[in-house]
């Protein structure tokens, strides 16, 4: 066993019985960093105790961390099997209702961009059975500076999430709506946060030489009904679709889309919004922060980064992990989010400084 330092949060120090990780962690909002080798550490862990799981691996080959530690392998293949080394006892020690987000950058080798995130991705599934649920674009918006005169900017990193079992899943997808805009009313007339007041729908039923009279008197009172939900709050907002003025959203074919079949059954068909809001979507635009004040460590994510998936993934009394825990971002949101929380890191450097941001979160 490499040496593990315990330190326990707040305060005191704690001895932590092997296996026994989790009874350490009874408290919301408590929260435990262990300095370590991940791939051993995690077999500490009691089987199925960990709700979420988030982190970024070292990038291989790119960056020197104090402690050494995955990255340094000299093929990419071997960045794969090391990486695998540590996510086999991840998962064990994963909750079937579990999920994992995985951060991964991409590396260059003799001008070959190596596609590092999707084959680590892609080995996870075919040896580990991880379910791929998602690949989010993280789109950072501002880069590093890249001179290179015959490449594009590279912008994007990959998030890839993962689950035991997509049936079972724990997933809250109302904790990451996006709040709608209300509806406004003047005059008496109602508009949509998006301005659909139903002026136009109605002017375009009332043009259409392709609607006959029946479907015409039908499209206008559903949209009055449809407006009416607006007002009640009932629906945040709509688009009309009406035959022979808007193309049906998917497909056409009347035997592939249902829509394409009630377009050409009834004229007209309504696409409503959530009334909670909108769910986000795989592309996500954070800056990445500012952490040159930060001297030992350059290669932190944004605290935003992590938000989503904890809102989403983690039960509000759950356990987040961060196996490879850099300056301890992924357990700052934890913490602040108040969830329970544990994080390992082989470098005890970079385990001070994750305690010391832990202990700033109020
Ligand atoms: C990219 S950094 C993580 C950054 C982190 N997300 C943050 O916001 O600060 C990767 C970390 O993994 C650690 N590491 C590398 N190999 C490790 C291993 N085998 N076990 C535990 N930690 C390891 C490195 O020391 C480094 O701090």
């Amino acid at each position: 066993m490499p040496e593990t330092f315990n330190s326990a949060l707040p305060g005191e120090q704690q001895s932590i019985r092997r296996g026994a990780w989790v009874d350490a962690l009874p408290e919301p909002g408590s929260v435990v960093v262990r300095v370590g080798d991940s791939a051993s550490l995690l077999r500490d862990l009691a089987p199925e105790s960990v709700d979420c799981v988030i982190t970024s691996p070292p990038y291989w080959g790119h960056r020197d961390y104090s402690a050494g530690g995955i990255g340094q392998e000299p093929t990419v293949q071997g960045y794969v099997e090391a990486l695998l080394s540590v996510f086999e006892p991840l998962q064990k020690a994963l909750k079937p209702t579990g999920s994992f987000w995985l951060n991964l950058g991409d590396t260059y080798r003799s001008k070959r961009l190596q596609g590092i995130p999707w084959r680590v991705a892609i080995a996870m599934v075919d040896e580990q059975d991880w379910i791929l649920r998602n690949d989010v674009i993280w789109n950072k918006v501002k880069g590093s500076p890249d001179n290179a005169k015959d490449k594009l900017r590279n912008l994007h990193e990959h998030i890839f999430h993962f689950v035991k079992d997509p049936k079972k899943a724990y997933y809250d997808v109302d904790a990451i709506r996006r709040p709608p805009r209300a509806a406004t009313e003047r005059n008496g007339k109602v508009q949509s946060a998006t301005g659909v007041s139903g002026t136009r729908y109605r002017r375009q039923i009332e043009l259409s030489t392709v609607l006959s009279e029946t479907e015409k008197v039908a499209a206008m009172s559903a949209l009055d009904e449809m407006m009416q939900s607006v007002k009640a709050g009932e629906i945040s907002d709509f688009r009309m679709v009406i035959r022979g003025v808007h193309r049906v959203t998917h497909s056409d074919s009347v035997r592939l889309s249902g829509r394409a079949k009630e377009l050409a059954d009834r004229g007209f068909y309504f696409l409503k919004y959530h009334p909670k809001g909108a769910k986000p979507s795989d592309i996500w635009e954070i800056i990445p922060e500012d952490t040159h004040g930060r001297e030992a460590h350059y290669a932190a994510y944004p605290e935003a980064l992590c938000e989503i998936p904890i809102q989403a993934t983690c039960p509000p009394d759950g356990l987040v992990l961060d196996p490879f825990l850099g300056t301890g971002t992924t357990l700052v949101v934890a913490k602040r989010l108040g969830r329970r929380a544990l994080g390992i890191d082989i470098s005890k450097e970079y385990a001070a400084i994750a305690e010391a941001r832990i202990k700033e979160v109020a």
